[in-house]
């Protein structure tokens, strides 16, 4: 691409300047080389070649002396706001208790909605507030944060109030999420369909009046809720406006897919176990499947499924495929999307490029957020991670995180 003169030049605008890239994989369909980036306070004006960007007095000029830049990561599936820590239910777990039975023994989800209710706000804020820093520095430049440990007006509301917080104090875009139908609490145990009713006459439209979420998530599942009670939910949500995702095909084959395609979910997250039938119906509603390898390996469910299989069949199918964190204290204490990827690529057998669109681009489609982020080009909010690496391809192929040179937000350096 040609940078050429600029455009309303003024000598008042002065401009950040990224120069001697040795490789900027800009995850809008190519690599350029020996390139350089123009940005106009949050925003990329040009991507180009080096030897065609010049700087003027006064613009900041950052040299990457030969560094490989990419997009900031886009986490689009995270639970990052909860309280106490379920460190200890892994043993149980490594000594071969299932998910499920650790649930019904207390512990799991139940245990963190206890602990999340006890937290205050403020709690809940200093925690998820640290995790997100985390995130930042481990490239995650957008991020996605469902409520669901609240299981009650109130607490689901704290939650996201928490949430709104982050929004205004951390340099991240965050997408905030409604997840009220995460299962069923103690205290309805006995009369689900009455904690239903609350979700879908109570919960749904006070957080669409206070515009606390812009998207909804059920987990469809025997821990969760059955594909009928996430109709109806869906049902609801859809009416008052907001984006569906949905924990779908996880622990089991469901129905999840199936009520996905129907209602035109932006997402299908887990999808460890769906079929061809479910993959032929995704492929038509436009629905993408978000995976996420850190669940797979943390509960060592990764043998059970045909992942790599219908990984295959899915990119056959035409149905795009991201990856995310699922960052949460009990199935995947994981923060890193480097490491999603890592893990990703050799579970999946997915290329690098192709992890890294699942990791950018692809997410950034499934948040609604493709027009700013996921891709280095201009018009684009300026989020860039610069790396000192042999290529990128080097880069994506070295398992773990690597400290990062620069990380850019909006146009500004973070400072590590
Ligand atoms: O995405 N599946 C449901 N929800 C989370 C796990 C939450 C938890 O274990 O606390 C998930 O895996
Ligand atoms: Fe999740």
């Amino acid at each position: 691409m040609k940078y050429g003169p600029l455009v309303n030049y003024t000598e008042k605008i002065l401009y950040m300047i990224i120069k001697n890239i040795k490789e900027l994989a800009t995850c809008a369909g190519n690599i350029v080389t020996d390139a350089a980036i123009l940005i106009d306070d949050e925003k990329i004006v040009a991507v180009g070649k080096n030897s065609e960007m010049s700087s003027r007095k006064g613009d900041q000029i950052i040299d990457a002396f030969g560094m490989i830049a990419l997009p900031g990561f886009v986490d689009c599936h995270t639970h990052a706001v909860f309280g106490g820590s379920r460190a200890a239910e892994y043993d149980a777990k490594l000594r071969g208790m299932s998910y499920a039975e650790v649930q019904k023994r207390g512990g799991g989800i139940l245990y963190t909605v206890e602990q999340t209710r006890k937290a205050s706000e403020d709690e809940l804020y200093e925690g998820a507030k640290m995790r997100l820093r985390e995130m930042l520095l481990c490239g995650t430049t957008t991020i996605e944060i469902k409520s669901g440990y609240g299981l009650s007006t109130v607490e689901e509301i704290k939650i996201l109030r928490v949430v709104k917080r982050l929004e205004l104090s951390e340099p991240q875009d965050i997408i905030a999420t409604f997840l009220g139908a995460h299962t069923v609490p103690r205290e309805f145990k006995n009369a689900r369909e009455v904690y239903i009713d609350l979700v879908i006459h109570e919960m749904l439209p006070r957080v669409a009046k206070e515009k606390l979420a812009e998207c909804a998530d059920v987990f469809c599942d025997p821990l969760g809720f059955t594909p009928e009670e996430t109709e109806k939910i869906f049902t609801e949500a859809l009416r008052l406006g907001f984006k569906l995702h949905i924990h779908g095909e996880q622990t089991t084959h469901f129905g999840g897919a199936k009520v996905a395609a129907k209602f035109g979910a932006v997402s299908l997250d887990h999808g460890d176990y769906l079929d061809d039938d479910d993959i032929s119906l995704l492929k038509n509603s436009g629905t993408t499947v978000v995976l996420l390898p850190g669940v797979l390996i943390h509960c060592m469910d990764w043998g059970k499924t045909k992942l790599a299989e219908t990984v295959v069949k899915l990119k056959a199918a035409g149905v795009p495929i991201a990856f995310a964190t699922d960052y949460n204290p009990g199935s995947a204490p994981i923060l890193s999307m480097k490491l999603v990827m890592d893990l990703g690529m050799r579970l999946f057998k997915m290329g690098v490029m192709e992890c890294l669109g699942a990791s950018t681009i692809i997410p950034a489609k499934v948040l609604g957020r493709e027009k700013s982020v996921g891709s280095i080009e201009s018009g684009k909010q300026a989020d860039i991670l610069l790396i000192k690496a042999h290529s990128t391809e080097d880069y994506l192929y070295q398992i773990g995180d690597r400290r990062f040179d620069y990380i850019i937000k909006k146009g500004k350096v973070v400072s590590l």
